[in-house]
């Protein structure tokens, strides 16, 4: 029988906060796996970039990637880690690559999911010179906006085709907005998505694996109080519509870690996606607060399952089983729930339960000590530091802390501690 340790590689960018809780947390954990006839071992770093020899074979077993949607040298070491290397990746670069927004829309529809009436639009300026003069002289055919603008309707949602971080979004009531927003939006490719109209929830779901939380959100909020702390505010059918329609997705384009935002429509009580092709969820407590541990303990068991357990990611796409399942006389949760059973045979549902009660009893326990201490509340302060003034740097500090207090509250009257 031999100890074996597996290496978990975090590749990051500007993240601090959920790093340090998910090393500190593994470690607290100290856990051991018996897996046939080893014991398995876990520990947690931080990659760097560096040159590599393509044939050279790395020591991890799992990378959490953050960077693969923008750093190229950090994306094309994870394409070789999982082409030559077998190397567990979240998310799966390629397709985070290739999956825009517009696929993303496109696919769905095609599933039949409620995504509000999209289009794309050509943009309204060019790069000159090459052949770019000559392809959009010939062939760019002149438009009407005014025309796309009533196919549409008002109020509608001027935003790239493969937005983020509410870069570009313009929304516009009437054919003048469209045109003013439309000749300030310059070479990026735009859709023009119809508003959901009288929308009176917004939740984001957040899908790790198979699982998902449902937090209510609220984008007229300032950034660090976007996300709610509120319950009950969908019923049970709801939360698993929600929770369904995020694991539908991520499974159809093979990815571990995403956020979907959902609207849903007051009178109808039907969720429209309106985004959901998020490579880098939101993942900060200032953002997060009281969800925050949420999300580290479902990255950790999700990231322990796959590497004790060796599971391969499945990295050919399910597209055709997905396809064949749309059967539009099904009633919207029936077919719902034929999606989420393919998803969740995907995700490797039963067997990732049955480790998380055999291996990981322990972790609520270990988790609301850690999110308590003194040592999470330094955490706290080196992420408020890095985005805050000095001068709100106590007050944020105790405000998100504080968040996570409540949330360990909640957790020891859950967990009887
Ligand atoms: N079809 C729509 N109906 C209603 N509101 C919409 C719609 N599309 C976008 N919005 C609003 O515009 C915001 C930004 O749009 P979207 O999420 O598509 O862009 P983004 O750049 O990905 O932003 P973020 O990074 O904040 O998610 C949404 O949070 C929502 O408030
Ligand atoms: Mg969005």
């Amino acid at each position: 029988m031999a100890t074996i340790t597996k290496h978990i590689g975090l590749s990051l960018g500007a993240d601090l906060c959920w790093p340090a809780a998910f090393e500190a947390l593994v470690e607290a954990l100290d856990l051991t796996v018996p897996v046939g006839e080893d014991q398995v071992r876990f520990a947690v770093e931080r990659v760097t970039v560096e040159p590599y020899d393509l044939q050279y074979t790395p020591k991890y077993s799992l990378i959490l990637d953050r960077l693969t949607h923008w750093f190229m040298t950090s994306r094309e070491w994870i394409k070789k880690l999982v082409l030559m290397d077998d190397v567990y990746v979240l998310n799966d670069p390629w397709s985070i690559q290739s999956m825009e927004k517009h696929t993303s829309y496109a696919a769905m529809m095609r599933l039949g999911l409620p995504i509000p009436k999209t289009w794309m639009i050509p943009p309204k300026e060019y790069e000159r010179g090459g052949d770019w003069d000559a392809t959009v002289a010939r062939y760019n055919k002149l438009f009407d906006l005014g025309e796309v603008g009533r196919q549409v309707g008002y109020p509608a949602f001027l935003k790239p085709y493969d937005g983020g971080g509410w870069v570009g979004v313009t929304r516009v009531t009437n054919e003048q907005e469209l045109r003013a927003a439309y000749d300030k939006s310059g070479k990026r490719v735009h859709h023009l998505q119809a508003a959901v109209p009288d929308w009176d929830l917004f939740v984001r779901a957040i899908g790790i694996g198979p699982q998902v939380n449902v937090v209510r959100y609220d984008p007229d909020q300032p950034l660090h109080d976007r996300y709610r702390v509120d319950f009950n505010f969908v019923d049970g059918p709801e939360w698993q519509r929600a929770a369904r329609t995020c694991r539908t997705i991520n499974a159809f384009f093979n990815w571990d870690f995403n956020s979907c935002e959902l609207l849903r429509q007051a009178e109808t009580r039907i969720f429209h996606p309106i985004d959901f092709a998020n490579a880098c969820p939101d993942s900060q407590v200032t953002s997060l607060h009281y969800h925050f541990p949420w999300l580290v303990k479902a990255l950790i068991r999700w990231s322990l399952f796959n590497v004790a357990t060796g599971r391969k990611k499945p990295l050919d796409t399910q597209w055709q089983r997905f396809y064949d399942a749309h059967d539009p006389s099904l009633d919207p949760d029936d077919q719902l729930a034929a999606y989420d059973a393919i998803a969740q045979e995907y995700y490797d549902t039963p067997a990732f339960e049955a480790f998380c009660d055999e291996h990981l009893g322990d972790l609520d326990r270990v988790a609301v000590e850690y999110f308590s201490s003194a040592e999470f509340k330094e955490v706290v302060r080196m992420k408020v530091s890095a985005l805050f003034p000095q001068h709100e740097v106590d007050k944020f500090t105790e405000h998100f802390f504080g968040m996570v207090q409540f949330w360990c509250h909640t957790e020891r009257d859950r967990l009887g501690l």
